[in-house]
């Protein structure tokens, strides 16, 4: 069944919730839209004023010159100290503002003074290293309350910080290194995964090699990591590493905030995009923080007492905006967890709820789906009545994950909020807000207040109700990305040039008779494996630094468990043999060039990849091939018809080679 066949199953919140509800009725969001979309500078104005702190205030609401816009223009605020101070001044200051559990049960509960106190600290050593506004660092964390704080540390000095995923390989570190020209690392000796070390110092060791700029890597000692010898994971080098705890000791526990531009970058995270090289997604200051900090209310309806768990890592855009700033502005309970949802058991995430009562729960569809798997014995041993409300993000849910998630784990009690957003948009703007819109499983719903979402065709017309098209954004919204790190023409290529004026998402979706948004995926060559996008142009560059091969072609695959899975077709060099052996390989080379997140599912060796008369590979039949071991359309401009007969039957033989070594 498609996602449009649901059109009328709908999830409307009970009484109950709605009374509690932030936002209680539709009309009150209707309202609320209709004055943004009449006024949007006084509306995000007067939210600005409201809702943050100001050193100084700004002039202007937006000044877009586009594709180019600066919100809240003259005005100094700091990050950190929405985030931190202000909630100082209130019973706020000993609420938990960081819950972490490690992987082995270990606790740890940071108040917003102690936060204040470890921030300050740790700011304080920075500067006593020379660091300051306009710096940039990178961060290569474990997911511990250190990851937040380094972040933080950065924010309230005008650090740039990009955090670099603790999946991504030294490789990738490298790249980024580079692109940003960092020239400070913060890290820890190693993280934990199943019971396994990440060895985070040697990854970054191996990464900082060439990377001469880089004057600095702090180092936290978090796992005491030995290797099999007994060394320390990453020995450190005089000149260049520092421990975190000796950087910290005898510094002061005060730290004023820098009064940053409004514009200043807050930082860079990079993301895939559909050419090799990562893009560097620029985020600011003000506009974006108020637009994290308003989503955590209108979409997850926070209230003063919940304690809110979002499973993103820290190193995706989600952990920054729902993590970390969004949260914390808004002096919430945010929860961290370090390790994976299945240790030791399938229930581990059940049994986080079920200790600290967590009342927002906020996860991805690749997750739900493997719960599903692991039968629902598992969230039954435990008591989540604390749950109120659930989250979804990072890619389409299907309905029937929606409607376990509803059934089994909110108890049919708790509404689910289905949230689109982007890496480039910095905070959510398509969701359901659970008390005012009755949800349906599969659609993201409704764009939220200031959020000026539309569907238009190849032309930029809009289209009617049921028929797919491009996603676009017609008016520039606060948390929007800037540019991309030192390449404006990049980012008015990629977002601003298909209709001129409007940004791109690079998504197709579809609107119902109810107005309601059903987002269906990328158009592009971005892939979402489990929710982490993944540019298949990234993989294929991968694959071609390997000795032995010739050229390479990478597409997705509809998966069960993540959604989608990436496959990569490769020709070898003259004088090397296809084997199985050399897949394997292949796909553990792909693994340590990105990151394991994105070993391929499988590697087809074959004798040659299908072509256009003017050499482009045409990937559309590839992926056909993929998913039907056939293909159709029109195959006319095919250089060599024969290859894709060779490569639907070569592809069965290596399948079945595979599972006969797998099963021996
Ligand atoms: O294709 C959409 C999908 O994820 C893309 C953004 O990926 P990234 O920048 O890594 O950010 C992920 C976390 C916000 C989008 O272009 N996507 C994200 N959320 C949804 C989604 N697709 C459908 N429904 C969603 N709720």
């Amino acid at each position: 069944m498609s996602a449009a066949d649901h059109a009328d199953e709908r999830f409307a919140p009970s009484a109950e919730f709605s009374a509690h509800a932030l936002i209680r009725s539709r009309n009150d969001l209707n309202a609320l839209c209709e004055r943004a979309a009449r006024e949007p500078e006084e509306f995000w104005g007067e939210l600005a004023r409201q809702e943050l702190h100001w050193f100084e205030p700004f002039q202007r609401v937006l000044q877009w010159e586009a594709p180019f816009a600066r919100w809240f223009v003259g005005g100094r605020t700091n990050v950190a100290y929405n985030c931190i101070d202000r909630h100082l001044a209130s019973w706020r200051r000993n609420k938990a503002a960081i819950v972490w559990e490690g992987e082995n049960g270990e606790q740890r509960i940071l108040t917003f003074q102690e936060l204040y106190r470890e921030v300050a600290r740790f700011a304080n050593g920075l500067k006593s290293l020379g660091y300051g506004k306009g710096d940039r660092a990178i961060i290569y964390m474990p997911m511990v309350p250190e990851a937040a704080i380094a972040m933080l540390a950065c924010a309230r000095l005008g650090i740039i910080h990009s955090v670099v995923f603790g999946g991504f390989s030294p490789e990738a570190i490298k790249t980024r290194v580079d692109d940003l020209e960092a020239n400070l690392a913060i890290t820890a000796d190693a993280g934990v995964r199943r019971g396994r070390e990440v060895p985070l110092k040697r990854n970054m060791d191996q990464a900082l090699r060439d990377c001469p700029g880089v004057r600095h890597c702090v180092v936290l000692h978090h796992r005491g990591a030995r290797d099999a010898q007994g060394a320390a994971i990453g020995a450190m080098q005089a000149t260049r590493d520092l421990w975190w705890h000796e950087l910290v000791s005898g510094q002061s526990e005060q730290c004023a905030a820098e009064p940053l531009d409004s514009e200043h970058p807050l930082y860079v995270l990079y993301t895939s995009g559909t050419t090799g090289k990562p893009k560097g997604v620029v985020h600011t200051t003000a506009g974006y923080l108020l637009q994290c900090h308003m989503t955590m209310q209108w979409v997850f309806d926070l209230h003063e007492e919940d304690t809110y768990w979002c499973t993103a890592d820290v190193g995706w855009v989600t952990g920054h905006s729902y993590i970390v700033y969004g949260p914390l502005s808004m002096g919430a309970t945010t929860l961290m967890y370090e390790g994976a949802p299945d240790f030791p058991q399938p229930d581990r995430f059940w049994r986080v709820i079920e200790k600290y009562r967590v009342s927002v729960f906020y996860t991805s569809p690749t997750a739900i789906r493997s719960f599903i798997k692991t039968g629902d014995e598992w969230p039954q041993k435990h008591d989540l009545s604390s749950l109120r409300l659930l989250g979804s993000v990072g890619e389409p849910i299907n309905p029937a994950a929606w409607r376990w998630y509803h059934k089994v784990i909110g108890g049919e009690r708790c509404p689910i909020v289905d949230t689109w957003w982007q890496t480039e948009t910095g905070s959510i703007m398509i969701a359901p807000v659970p008390g005012a819109v009755a949800t349906k499983p599969g659609s993201a719903t409704l764009p939220l207040p200031g959020v000026q979402a539309d569907i238009i065709d190849s032309h930029g017309a809009p289209v009617g109700p049921g028929q797919q098209g491009y996603l676009v954004i017609r008016h520039p919204w606060p948390s929007m990305f800037r540019t991309l790190y030192r390449d404006d023409a990049r980012y008015k290529e990629v977002y601003w040039s298909r209709f001129p004026g409007i940004y791109f998402t690079g998504d197709a979706a579809r609107r119902d008779a109810d107005g309601y948004f059903w987002v269906l995926g990328r158009v592009d060559d971005v892939i979402n494996v489990s929710g982490h996008r993944l540019s298949t142009m990234e993989a294929e560059s991968a694959m071609v630094r390997h000795p032995a091969v010739a050229e390479a072609a990478a597409v997705g695959k509809p998966h069960e468990l993540k959604g989608q899975a990436l496959v990569v077709f490769a020709t070898v060099k003259s004088g090397r043999q296809r084997s199985p052996e050399l897949s394997e390989e292949l796909r553990d080379w792909i693994a340590s060039e990105i990151g394991s997140f994105a070993r391929p599912d499988e590697v087809r060796l074959v004798e040659a990849l299908p072509k256009t008369r003017s050499g482009k590979i045409m990937r559309r039949l590839l992926r056909e091939l993929v998913v039907s071991d056939k293909v159709s359309g029109d195959t006319t401009t095919l250089e060599d018809y024969s290859v894709i007969l060779k490569l639907s039957s070569e592809g069965k033989e290596e399948e079945e080679i595979l599972s006969e070594k797998k099963g021996s």
